[in-house]
């Protein structure tokens, strides 16, 4: 299936590792232009050596911290200077901590929604006017199988995910008639850095070892095992592609089947 990707131009945001990396590189891989941030600078250059080296592609790496609107204005800015225009975007960031309710502050609600909502929204007000002059967009959000099910332990994640996924039904109606697709990609528990912090904070929660939370986790799943980061890619890879021409508006799941309910 020729997925129509060539030199089409992708930023992936929080693409230093883990999804937004392996995002990166599933879309590097069928040809398109990447630009890729995370705060971290030589992470972040480490990511895109790899990237340039294993695909060719051409990568612009930007450190940038995606609550802060001025540099995610001046990331999107640099991608515009250097490709001339924004096909893709994939947006993403950390998760908020793992609490119960009784635990969280005001303080974590707002950082929660600055990571999670407000970060979204600013790559939205920036890319979304250019791809409806190209009449041509896929603007993809990255959130997680919390959207349809919450998850134990991340009441934060719970509620703000499903924002933006409010937010992305909101934009597929409004940015439809210009040929720019919305939708938003919900990954289940796969193996990534910030599963392994989760399974360690756990453990130590419940004297237990990690590989324990990791095999109770996996339990839960039908396919009885987690993900890896390339199979959630493979699904965003689709999604920003040709073929996906008639997908927008949807909340789509990798999960290997964890979220019980029907729909
Ligand atoms: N893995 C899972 O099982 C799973 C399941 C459901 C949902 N999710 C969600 O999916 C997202 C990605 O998860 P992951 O597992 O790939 O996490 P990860 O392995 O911890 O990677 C997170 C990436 O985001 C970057 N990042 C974090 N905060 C950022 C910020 N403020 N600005 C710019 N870049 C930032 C990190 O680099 P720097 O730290 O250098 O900035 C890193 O590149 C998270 O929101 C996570 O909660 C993951």
């Amino acid at each position: 299936m020729d997925l129509g990707l060539k030199n089409r131009v992708a930023i992936v945001a929080a693409s230093s590792q883990g999804l937004g990396k392996a995002v990166a590189m599933g879309l590097a891989r069928e040809g398109a232009k990447l630009a890729i941030c995370a705060r971290t600078e030589a992470t972040l250059h480490a990511t895109a050596e790899e990237i340039r080296r294993a695909t060719g592609a051409e990568v612009l790496a930007q450190p940038v911290d995606v609550t802060d609107y001025d540099q995610v204005r001046s990331f999107v800015g640099e991608t515009v200077k250097r490709f001339s225009r924004v096909d893709i975007c994939v947006t993403n960031a950390g998760g908020p901590p793992a609490k119960p309710f009784s635990d969280t502050t005001v303080e974590d609600w707002e950082a929660a929604v600055n990571l999670n909502l407000m970060s979204t929204l600013y790559f939205a007000r920036e890319v979304l006017p250019l791809m409806q002059k190209q009449k041509w967009g896929r603007f993809i959000t990255i959130t997680s199988v919390a959207v349809k099910q919450p998850v134990e332990g991340l009441i934060l994640s719970n509620a703000v995910r499903s924002a933006v996924s409010g937010l992305v039904k909101s934009l597929a109606n409004e940015y439809g008639k210009d040929n720019v697709l919305v939708n938003n990609v919900c990954p289940g528990y796969t193996q990534t850095a910030r599963l392994d912090e989760l399974a360690a904070k756990l453990a130590a929660a419940q004297s237990v070892e990690p590989e324990q939370v990791r095999a109770r986790w996996a339990a839960q799943v039908p396919l009885q095992r987690l993900g890896h980061p390339g199979e959630f890619a493979n699904l965003v890879v689709f999604l920003a592609s040709e073929c996906a021409s008639y997908i927008t508006g949807q909340s789509i799941l990798s999960d290997g089947g964890y979220a019980k309910g029907t729909y």
